[in-house]
């Protein structure tokens, strides 16, 4: 009966669990790829390539792995993970342009593939590598991407 301590129980679990948490934020951007003409990358981007920017409601789901931990029963401290977006993410992207305001897009190409392996290794490295990390980001409802896959 001692052996079936509720500590002991979770102590025998291997059962990873998933936690996600999810945000928000607006950006612009602008699809351009500078070693092409204009008539090039507005062949290649559409739309998306227009000189003057557009904007997106992007929608962020991180996703965190992991068995929970055996005190207190948590994968990771939901406020945590919340005030970390809030912080690594949402500070830098929410109401920027991508393309002029951040470090992170002034060489690399605002697509939401981009954006969202640059928003992993923001979190990565901000998370117990016990835990592993996916990030979900929609940029319209319809079209959204998944790194690392
Ligand atoms: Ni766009």
């Amino acid at each position: 009966m001692q052996k079936i301590s509720s500590a002991g129980r979770i102590n025998n679990m291997s059962e990873k669990v998933a936690v996600f948490r999810k945000e928000h934020f607006n950006a612009a951007h602008r699809l351009y790829n500078p070693a092409w003409d204009e008539d090039t990358n507005r062949r290649v981007f559409g739309k998306c390539s227009n000189p003057n920017y557009h904007g997106h409601n992007y929608e962020l789901i991180v996703k965190v792995t992991g068995v929970p931990d055996k005190n207190t029963g948590y994968v990771m401290d939901m406020k945590l993970l919340s005030d970390l977006v809030k912080e690594e993410v949402l500070k830098r992207f929410d109401h920027k342009n991508l393309n002029l305001d951040t470090e992170a897009f002034k060489n690399l190409n605002p697509t939401a593939e981009n954006i969202a392996i640059v928003i992993y290794k923001l979190l990565r490295e901000k998370i117990d590598v016990a835990l592993d990390v996916q990030v979900r980001l929609y940029e319209t409802e319809r079209n959204f991407v998944e790194y690392p896959v």
